[in-house]
């Protein structure tokens, strides 16, 4: 393990198809006027949206809806439900869906006693919050992000095409968050496999960085061996309690900061998928699984010996008479009949880039440093361009 680490997560989490009951414990500790988020209109359908009103009600809440957060949330949307949530003097938020609604619901949750505008001060500067902070829970409706238990908040400005994500502290961090597996069940096939791969992807992101022996590497592949397992089963039959429990419960771990310990982490796949997404407005992971091969395939013998081992230890490749190039780009290979398997997206233009979108997504695309390799601005043009 490399550097000097505290490690502590403020999140509680309640687990299982029961595990709305520990609602009523929850409320009782936040005052009554709650600001209640949700997307569009799945919640009604599914009946969580009554259920969810009905506990609130007998909790003698007084309830502020802020309803109709998109899928990659919006800095107009922000703005409307900051001035919701300040007209009712909101004291607590309770967030109903998918990352996008917890997202959101963090971004309102320290934008309410902000003077400065909230893109500029945590999108743009990324600065710390300093005002009063309005606390969170959320009842997860579908999972892939780990929002439900990490500080993440990404917001889209459509103004300046840009897809920004700013990593909060502690004190952001939903106070609780209810994951009931069976309240997945519903999420479009689509949405469900670019869940499963953004799973994937975080997990990877985190994996192809250091050259040391480290336990968090265990952990990923343990996390990623769960995941195949459990993802090709739920493609097949997605009401399977099992396989739907278990991807839940990595996903959180996924992205928890747990397996981010005593590591750097590479992310340049989430910076050229951001990017990607703010151009297109397409599903997160799939903006992810478009340029994952085009980018690993790029930096394979720059981390040659975690290539390798992710070939070996997640893949079970045979290594007997292989270079070790031979079996990482294997090992991809395996990562790629795995993708198609589940049905991804595999090309950016499927996803509406255009060649005349490339460079200005590139230059929308952070260059991070974490990775085996450091990228050009013209190496991301070139990977982009293999993503097509
Ligand atoms: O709006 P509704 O009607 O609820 O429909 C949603 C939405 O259309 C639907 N859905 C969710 N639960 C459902 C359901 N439909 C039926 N039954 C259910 N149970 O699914 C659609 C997608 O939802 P969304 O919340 O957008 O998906 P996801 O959870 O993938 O969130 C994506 C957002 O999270 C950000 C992404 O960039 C994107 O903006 N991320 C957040 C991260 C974080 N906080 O750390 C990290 C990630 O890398 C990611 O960037
Ligand atoms: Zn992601």
């Amino acid at each position: 393990m490399q550097g000097n680490f505290k490690y502590s997560n403020p999140t509680t989490l309640y687990f299982g198809d029961h595990s709305i009951q520990y609602l009523n414990d929850e409320l009782s500790k936040y005052g009554s006027n709650v600001l209640f988020i949700y997307g569009g209109n799945s919640i009604k359908k599914n009946g969580l949206y009554d259920e969810v009103l009905q506990i609130l009600k007998s909790n003698q809440k007084n309830v502020f809806e802020d309803a109709g957060v998109m899928p990659n949330p919006t800095l107009d949307k922000l703005y409307e439900g900051i001035k919701i949530a300040r007209e009712n003097k909101v004291d607590f938020i309770l967030a109903v869906g998918g990352g996008s609604v917890v997202d959101y619901a963090k971004a309102v949750s320290v934008s309410i006693h902000c003077e400065e505008d909230p893109w500029d001060k945590y999108f743009d500067r990324f600065e710390d919050v300093s005002c009063k902070i309005v606390p969170m829970g959320c009842i997860l409706t579908m999972v892939g992000t780990g929002s439900e238990m990490n500080g993440g908040s990404v917001i889209t400005n459509t103004q300046t095409k840009e897809k920004i994500g700013h990593v909060f502290g502690e004190n952001v961090f939903p106070k609780f968050a209810i994951l009931n597996p069976v309240y997945t069940f519903t999420v479009p096939h689509y949405q469900m496999i670019a869940g499963f791969f953004d799973i994937m992807s975080h997990i990877l992101e985190q994996y192809f960085s250091g050259t040391d022996d480290n336990t968090s590497d265990y952990i990923a592949e343990g996390l990623m061996k769960s995941l195949i397992h459990s993802s090709k089963i739920a493609v097949k039959d997605p009401t399977h309690y099992e396989a739907r429990s278990n991807i839940m419960w990595t996903s959180t771990w996924a992205l928890n900061t747990l397996i981010h310990q005593g590591k750097p982490g590479d992310w340049m796949v989430h910076m050229m998928g951001q990017a990607i997404g703010a151009y297109t407005d397409a599903t997160h992971g799939m903006t992810l699984a478009v340029v994952s091969l085009p980018y690993y395939r790029y930096i394979m013998k720059d981390g040659l010996v975690k290539f390798k081992r992710f070939a070996i230890n997640v893949w079970n490749v045979n290594p007997e008479n292989k270079t070790d190039e031979e079996i990482a780009k294997e090992g991809l290979y395996c990562l790629e009949n795995y993708m198609k398997e589940l049905g991804l997206v595999m090309k950016s233009k499927e996803l509406g880039v255009t060649e005349s979108m490339i460079r200005d997504i590139a230059r929308k695309s952070f260059i991070l440093e974490g990775g085996y390799k450091k990228l050009s601005f013209d190496e991301v043009v070139e990977i982009l361009e293999a993503s097509m």
